[in-house]
């Protein structure tokens, strides 16, 4: 299989080193319109072939698959030329910049019979997998809430507020974790660079069943946060990821509801458990985005982070941004 790159910039070259790591791939041809970002992934990867002009692998019959690794706003234009072009579509999270635009590209992918994915990477992280294992085999009961915070100094984006180039991570997990349909939102944020570009942003999901999900997100703190708690009703589970080893920890904490006769008082026993860090391997993320994107072509299946949970992401994204702009207005999904 012969694969086209477009986008050099900080992430790509983390793409074409996974693809080229990968054993059905022949031949990447890279591309980007700054020179210098190809000269210099060239002296990295000798056996590269590149161009500055993405028009090169639409229209190499040779090509079967096309990466897009370029700034948000350019997603949608190239990742629809490439399907029109009859490649697979392999595009770097959020898919798109609006619902309607992901819509369009799942749409034309099943009409062509080809093969749409977004790069959500973490759904591949040893860590998350872990997780998604717990909850579904019950291991933490029923789920109350799913807590995320994101918060470090930058990278400030050109092109997208805190919410557009962060949240489509805690997103991502929330919905491969819970496998719930949110039923509204509410988000606020504030822009300290007068761009318009929100830089800090609280966003806050409802679901039904009383289960809540509360995100924070911040481009202008001092210190660096990766952390999900999940909180239910056996175990609760705690995702620091910036632990080295230790990442995910269960503990056996949480609150036992007795209803005393004759009291109309319910009274809450604390319990205080073990905890417990599970076992996990230290794989690369993005090997598994690749392998999965290369096996999905080779073997005609879906990939588990495919276009359609793309756009699950997208509604969110898009629904908080319009919560933002109407000073925090409920918004229903
Ligand atoms: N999955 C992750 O963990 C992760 C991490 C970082 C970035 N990303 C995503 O990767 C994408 C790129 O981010 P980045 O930080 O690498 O950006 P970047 O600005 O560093 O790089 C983008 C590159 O694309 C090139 N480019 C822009 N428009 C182009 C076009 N039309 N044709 C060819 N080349 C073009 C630019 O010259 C630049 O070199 C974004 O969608 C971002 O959200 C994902």
């Amino acid at each position: 299989m012969n694969i086209g790159i477009i986008g050099l910039g900080y992430w790509g070259p983390n793409m074409v080193r996974n693809f080229m790591m990968n054993e059905h791939i022949q031949k990447v041809v890279c591309c980007d319109l700054d020179e210098k970002q190809l000269l210099k992934a060239k002296r990295s990867f000798h056996s590269i072939e590149t161009t500055k002009n993405p028009q090169d692998i639409f229209k190499d019959k040779n090509i079967d698959a096309v990466v897009i690794v370029t700034p948000i706003s350019t997603h949608f234009s190239l990742a629809k030329e490439a399907l029109q072009s009859g490649k697979h579509v392999l595009v770097e999270k959020p898919l798109t910049p609006t619902v309607e635009e992901a819509e369009t590209l799942i749409n034309l992918a099943e009409q062509k019979g080809l093969v749409l994915m977004v790069d959500h990477t973490f759904l591949y992280t040893a860590a998350v997998k872990k997780i998604k294992e717990l909850v579904d085999s019950d291991v933490i009961g029923d789920i109350y809430y799913f807590d995320s915070i994101r918060i470090n100094l930058g990278l400030f984006q050109r092109d997208a507020n805190v919410i557009w180039d962060l949240a489509p991570h805690d997103f991502s997990i929330m919905n491969y974790i819970l496998n719930k349909k949110p039923v509204s939102l509410k988000a606020m944020g504030a822009d300290h660079v007068g761009n318009g570009m929100e830089n800090i942003a609280y966003v806050h999901v409802n679901f039904e069943d009383n289960l809540i999900a509360h995100f924070h997100l911040n481009w202008l703190s001092p210190v660096k946060l990766r952390k999900v708690l999940i909180g239910g009703s056996k175990k609760m589970i705690v995702f620091d990821d910036m632990e080295n080893s230790e990442k995910v920890k269960l503990y056996d904490k949480g609150i036992n509801i007795k209803t005393k006769e004759d009291e109309y008082q319910k009274l809450v026993n604390y319990r205080l458990g073990d905890s417990y860090s599970p076992a996990i391997n230290n794989i690369e993320a993005l090997k598994g985005v690749v392998d999965d994107f290369v096996n999905s072509i080779r073997n005609k299946t879906q990939p588990l982070s495919s276009g359609v949970e793309g756009l699950k992401t997208v509604q969110l994204l898009e629904a908080s941004q319009k919560s933002i702009k109407n000073n925090g207005k409920l918004i229903y999904l």
